[in-house]
Formats: C-alpha cells, sequence, structure tokens
C-alpha cells in the first residue's frame, strides 16, 4: 500500500469503493503471516540528522521473529550496540553477530544489572510475558528502554501497569512501546490527519488484526508456548493501536464477544491462561466521545493483516483514502520522511520498524520530542484489550477501564 501524493484520492465513493488493498490478500504459504509485508511507502523528504550522539543501546530476545536484530539500532548512525543477550546460547551468539555487539549476557537481567555506565539504553525484544518485568528492571537501573508489543501480558501483570508510569516518572527515563501500527503509512496518515482537525469529531474507529492460525502456534512457536491459547485480547495493540496511537486519546469503557471453539486448547481451556476463545471482538467507549470496534482473530483462516479505519464528522480514512474536506489536508505531510543512511527499510509490518527506532532515539537525544507511543499510550493501547478479554469472559458485560497519563 502506497500513500502518496499521486494515489491520495479525495472525496468519491466510487474511486474509494474502486481501490484494492494490498494488505487484504490471502496468506502467503510458508511465510511467518504478518512479518514479512512490504508496503514500503515513499517518502517525504529526506531524513535530517539530529544529533552527533550516539546511544549505546544492549538488545534483548532473538526468538522465532528475530525480533532483536529487526529494527535496525546495528545501522542508525546514532547508535552504538554495545551488548546482546538470549537465554539460548546458540541465539545469543547469532543476535550478536548480526547486530555487531560487543559483549554478550546469558540473560536480560544480567545485561541489565552489569553493563552499568557503559550502556544508555535497553530493547526488549524477548518473549511478551518477560516485557514488563524487564522494563521496570531497565528503567530502574536507569536505563531508556523499549520494547516489543505488549507491555504487559494479561490479567496477572495489570499491577506492573501504575509501577510502569511511575518508573519513567520517577527515572526521567524514555520507555516507548515499539508498536508497529504506529508507524504503518495509514496510521501516519491518519494521525496528521486527526491532528489538523481533518476528521472534526473522530465519531468512530475500526482496527482489525487477523493472523489465522493453529490453536497451539505450531507453525511460529514461542518461548515457553505463550502463543498456546493466548486471549486475542491479551494481545490487542495492533488493533486498538489505530485509535490510541492516532489520537494519543484512551478507551473508557468496554464490552467484548469472545467466540468458542471445538478444539481441546480452547473447549477444555488446556491453555496457560484458561482461555476459551480463538478470537475476540470488542466496542469501546472513546476519550472522543465516539466508539471504536477493535477486532483481534486467531481463528478465521483466510485472510490476515492489520487494517484500521477513521470516521469523523468532516471525514474519514479507509483503505489508502482520505474522503473528505481537502482544504484541511492539502498542506499536510501524510507519508513517511526518509531513513538515515545505512538504514534500509526491511518492509516488516508495513515498513513501520526503522521509524520506530528513529522516534525512540529523538526521544532520547532531542529535548522537547514528542515520542509517539510513549508509556501512556503504551499503557492505554495494551490494558484495554486486557479488559476486553475480562468483559467477554462475563459474557459481554461493560467494564470500565483504566486511564494512564504521564
Ligand atoms: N508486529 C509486532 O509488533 C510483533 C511481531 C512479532 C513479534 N512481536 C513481539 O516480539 C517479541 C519476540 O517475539 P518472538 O516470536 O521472537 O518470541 P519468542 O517467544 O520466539 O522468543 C523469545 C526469545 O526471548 C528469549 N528470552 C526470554 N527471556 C529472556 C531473558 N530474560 N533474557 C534473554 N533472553 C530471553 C528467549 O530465549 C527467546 O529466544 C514478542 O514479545 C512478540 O510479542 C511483535
Amino acid at each position: 500500500m502506497d500513500i502518496s501524493r499521486k494515489n491520495f484520492f479525495i472525496g468519491s465513493a466510487a474511486v474509494v469503493a474502486a481501490t484494492s488493498l494490498k494488505a487484504a490478500v490471502r496468506e502467503p504459504v510458508g511465510k511467518i503471516q504478518g512479518f514479512d509485508e512490504s508496503n514500503e511507502s515513499k517518502t517525504d523528504g529526506p531524513w535530517e540528522p539530529f544529533s552527533d550522539k550516539k546511544v549505546r543501546v544492549g538488545i534483548a530476545g532473538y526468538g522465532v521473529c528475530t525480533f532483536g536484530a529487526v529494527f535496525s539500532f546495528q545501522d542508525h548512525p546514532n547508535v552504538e550496540v554495545v551488548a546482546a543477550t538470549d537465554l539460548d546460547p546458540e541465539r545469543c551468539k547469532k543476535l550478536a553477530e548480526v547486530v555487531h555487539a560487543k559483549r554478550t549476557y546469558p540473560s536480560a537481567e544480567e545485561m541489565i544489572d552489569k553493563e552499568g555506565k557503559n550502556m544508555d539504553a535497553v530493547f526488549i525484544a524477548t518473549d511478551a510475558a518477560s516485557h514488563a518485568d524487564l522494563v521496570l528492571r531497565a528503567l530502574d537501573r536507569g536505563y531508556h528502554v523499549c520494547s516489543a508489543v505488549p507491555a504487559l501480558l494479561g490479567e496477572r501483570q495489570l499491577d506492573r501497569a501504575p509501577k510502569m508510569i511511575e518508573a519513567v516518572k520517577k527515572s526521567g527515563r524514555v520507555y516507548a512501546l515499539f508498536e508497529t501500527t504506529a508507524f504503518r503509512p495509514q496510521a501516519i496518515a491518519m494521525r496528521r490527519i486527526y491532528e489538523a482537525g481533518g476528521f472534526g469529531q473522530l465519531a468512530y474507529t475500526e482496527g482489525e488484526y487477523f493472523h489465522h492460525s493453529d490453536p497451539n502456534w505450531k507453525s511460529i512457536g514461542s518461548y515457553k508456548g505463550w502463543r498456546i491459547g493466548l486471549p486475542p485480547q491479551y494481545y490487542p495493540t495492533h488493533s486498538n493501536g489505530f485509535y490510541t496511537c492516532v489520537t494519543h486519546g484512551h478507551f473508557t469503557e468496554v464490552s467484548c464477544v469472545g467466540t468458542t471453539s471445538d478444539h481441546p486448547v480452547y473447549k477444555e481451556r488446556k491453555n496457560p491462561y484458561g482461555n476459551p476463545f480463538h478470537s475476540e471482538v470488542a466496542f469501546f467507549k472513546t476519550s472522543d466521545g465516539g466508539s471504536a470496534r477493535m477486532t483481534v482473530a486467531w481463528g478465521l483462516p483466510g485472510y490476515h493483516g492489520e487494517l484500521g479505519r477513521c470516521f469523523g464528522t468532516k471525514g474519514c480514512f479507509r483503505n489508502d483514502r482520505f474522503a473528505g474536506d481537502n482544504s484541511i489536508i492539502k498542506n499536510l505531510k501524510l507519508i513517511r520522511t526518509g531513513l538515515p543512511p545505512g538504514v534500509k527499510n526491511n518492509g516488516h509490518h508495513g515498513g513501520s520498524h526503522p521509524y520506530l527506532t528513529d522516534d525512540f532515539l529523538r526521544a532520547i537525544l532531542v529535548p522537547g520530542h514528542k515520542l509517539c507511543v510513549d508509556v501512556a499510550t503504551a499503557l492505554n493501547t495494551t490494558v484495554s484489550g486486557v479488559y476486553a478479554h475480562l468483559s467477554a469472559l462475563k459474557g459481554g458485560e461493560t467494564l470500565k477501564i483504566p486511564v494512564f497519563s504521564i
């Protein structure tokens, strides 16, 4: 998908309906779904250098998605990768080679505890269950930290949310959630339109993350099986991000419907979460006074993707098109700027990876830079999904959602 001046249509519903969406294709056989999209957008001007300094980064995690190595830290001119770790010695060695790390550690905990003043920041790319505690540990030791999604995993970790807010406040360090939706071309365009008032009142948002898998997630695997039977709305950031990372607002209430399955993983709740649902659709009230429908589905084949749409009183954005008042958006930069020399966009997750890294580095090095997915947006995006799952377990009961701010 390519949002550029050339194909950015305004107005006509017929034109909007006639466009096709590259992401809406059948899943390719043999590829890890969601990890190899290549819809890199054209750029709107070059990357501008912002500092002569280098941030010394330690990277944790080289699992099935090789996440520690695919966010371009090793290529960014403002980074020196000083350390790498994975619990698995072979993965640790490979990660260190790929990111050119000087030192290795047998665990993220050891890296965080022992690097001392030789490291400034940590990238937590370990399994989803370990993020929150490693983030808290890194902030406590005085490091800036970014993590893969989600910010925390499930009801059992809800107590970490206020601790993360406090830790950021107390340390004065940056915490960024690497939510890939935030720097997808569509989300960038929608954020700029929203901030310029192009939607008017944002009355309705849709987001969805379809990722079909067998209930045991044999096709991907996961450390200690954290993906097996995962409640879909415990992994809500790719869908919720189409509201929270566009508006920086939050959800206030949720009612959610879960769909059950005959497979023993769900029917007999043979999973670490006691979860009976393969797919969950949440309906939220938003802080804009509107609503949002956010879907996360593991059990629905034939479609894969992360997509979102915003509908406001002055216009709407769907597929890769804005339909509304052209005069409001005509001077906006709706596509991404270029990347630093040496950084090549790998196209993963809509080409979002290097933009998340660049945003994190700017938040560290540029005074006053507003991080896109800061700790408040990270938690508002993640915790709302946990409440959605709790609502589904209660047959769709409406639940109030706590709000996080910094
Ligand atoms: N679009 C996206 O944003 C997106 C896509 C894919 C994966 N992810 C996230 O990326 C993360 C990594 O995914 P994955 O599939 O590679 O995970 P995985 O479960 O396959 O691997 C996790 C790795 O972390 C290592 N690890 C766990 N605890 C550790 C510790 N204390 N110290 C050092 N290493 C440790 C494990 O040994 C393992 O190699 C997950 O949190 C996942 O949610 C996000």
